[in-house]
């Protein structure tokens, strides 16, 4: 087992990472002097393939886990869930010594950790994160939060977990299409921060995706380190923990202008990286050779869906809607070399346009000089 260190003074967390951990979480979280019995939040599906033995575990330390069950999907991450859960939690006698624990993907453990962040003004909550994209991303840095009819994520708060078990044999359940989506963040991971990270990925990619324990808690480390590092320096999200945003400029472009349908969250992150690639080297960034490497990479993973049919014009609106547009210039992440992010603040909006109606019609031409 691995462990990485979050440190935020006294709410500092570690998160451990390995095999086989749900069925250690009773002594791997009795150090937590929790007394009460915890909260589980989790859906039918991870529940159906690895709540038994997770729940037999943790009941020899707390014996009688309250187990609450919500909606599989993004549809159902929103206030209505949250309320459901307040409810269940007040019906079986939640006080402030409770404590929650997020069983789940990226949804359940937004929801679960807002509302952990919420009920009776904040109660500590334990993260099982159970696909690779919330081992890697949304588990750790404490942003949990619902989504509202205005838009994505509005409605949270920042509630940093007690602890996180990464366990990484249950990524072996998880559907091709999930496990890529979680590696193109691994992979964003290894582009702003450590090029060791993208030769590993070059030379074992397919142990990665073939599921390999060793593997994977490489990569799970690895990735988890640096969003660590970044939470660490920058809770609140300002200069640095931006360079996290790598690619998802367009990407969440690209998501919008396709209702959120078309593509994973990953995915959307993948094509949002090649886009600042080939954009990165008209603003005279990373040499071709460096650019090249990444995209093969990416495209290594899995197909990604096309971007035929997606409209300029959506995705240049759902750009100008994020909080990265100020009056004409759009703040985005860029590499100056592999490993190594820049965030640039001055980015024209029209010759972002100029290279995005290229992209968009071509996206494996290679990058040209303006
Ligand atoms: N808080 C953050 O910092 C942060 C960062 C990135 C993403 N997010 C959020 O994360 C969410 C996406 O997370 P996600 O990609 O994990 O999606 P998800 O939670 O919807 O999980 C994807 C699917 O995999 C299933 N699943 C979960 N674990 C499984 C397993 N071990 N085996 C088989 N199936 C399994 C889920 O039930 C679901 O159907 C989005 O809502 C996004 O906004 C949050």
């Amino acid at each position: 087992m691995k462990n990485v260190r979050v440190e935020l003074g006294s709410r500092s967390y570690s998160v451990m990472i390995g095999p086989n951990l749900l069925a250690r979480s009773a002594k791997l979280l009795d150090r937590e002097e929790f007394s009460a019995d915890p909260v589980v939040i989790t859906n039918r599906t991870v529940m159906r393939l690895h709540g038994g033995g997770f729940l037999q575990a943790l009941r020899r330390r707390w014996p009688r886990p309250a187990v609450i069950l919500i909606g599989d999907g993004e549809r159902y991450k929103d206030l209505a869930t949250v309320r459901r859960i307040y409810d269940s939690m007040f019906r079986t006698g939640a006080d402030r010594r409770s404590w929650i624990i997020a069983f789940g993907g990226g949804v359940v453990g937004d929801i679960a950790g807002f509302a952990a962040a919420t009920f009776m003004r904040g109660i500590p909550f334990v993260g099982l994160p159970t696909t690779l994209l919330a081992q890697v991303d949304s588990s750790v840095g404490g942003k949990v939060g619902v989504n509202v009819r205005q838009g994505k994520n509005l409605v949270g708060a920042f509630h940093q977990p007690s602890s996180v078990l990464s366990d990484v044999l249950t990524l072996r359940t998880l559907a091709p299409r999930e496990l890529a989506s979680g590696l193109y963040e691994v992979i964003k991971c290894g582009a702003i921060r450590s090029e060791p990270l993208l030769d590993y990925l070059e030379s074992r990619l397919e142990q990665v995706v073939a599921c390999r324990p060793a593997a994977l808690e490489k990569v799970v480390f690895e990735a988890t380190s640096i969003k660590a590092g970044v939470v660490s320096s920058d809770e609140l999200e300002d200069d640095l923990r931006m360079i996290l945003n790598y690619g998802h400029t367009i990407g969440h472009g690209l998501e919008a202008a396709t209702d959120y349908r078309r593509f994973k969250h990953g995915e959307a992150v993948a094509w949002g990286m090649i886009a600042a690639l080939g954009f990165g080297r008209e603003l005279g960034l990373l040499d071709d050779r460096s650019a090249a490497r990444l995209v093969h990479l990416i495209h290594r993973v899995a197909p990604l869906p096309s971007l035929r049919g997606i409209s300029l014009a959506h995705v240049r609106t759902a750009i100008q809607h994020d909080k990265k547009f100020r009056r004409g210039s759009v703040r985005m992440v860029f590499l100056p070399h592999l490993g190594e992010a820049e965030v640039r603040s001055d980015v024209d909006s029209r010759h972002l346009d100029l290279f995005l109606s290229r992209f968009l019609a071509n996206p494996g031409a290679r990058p040209t000089e303006v």
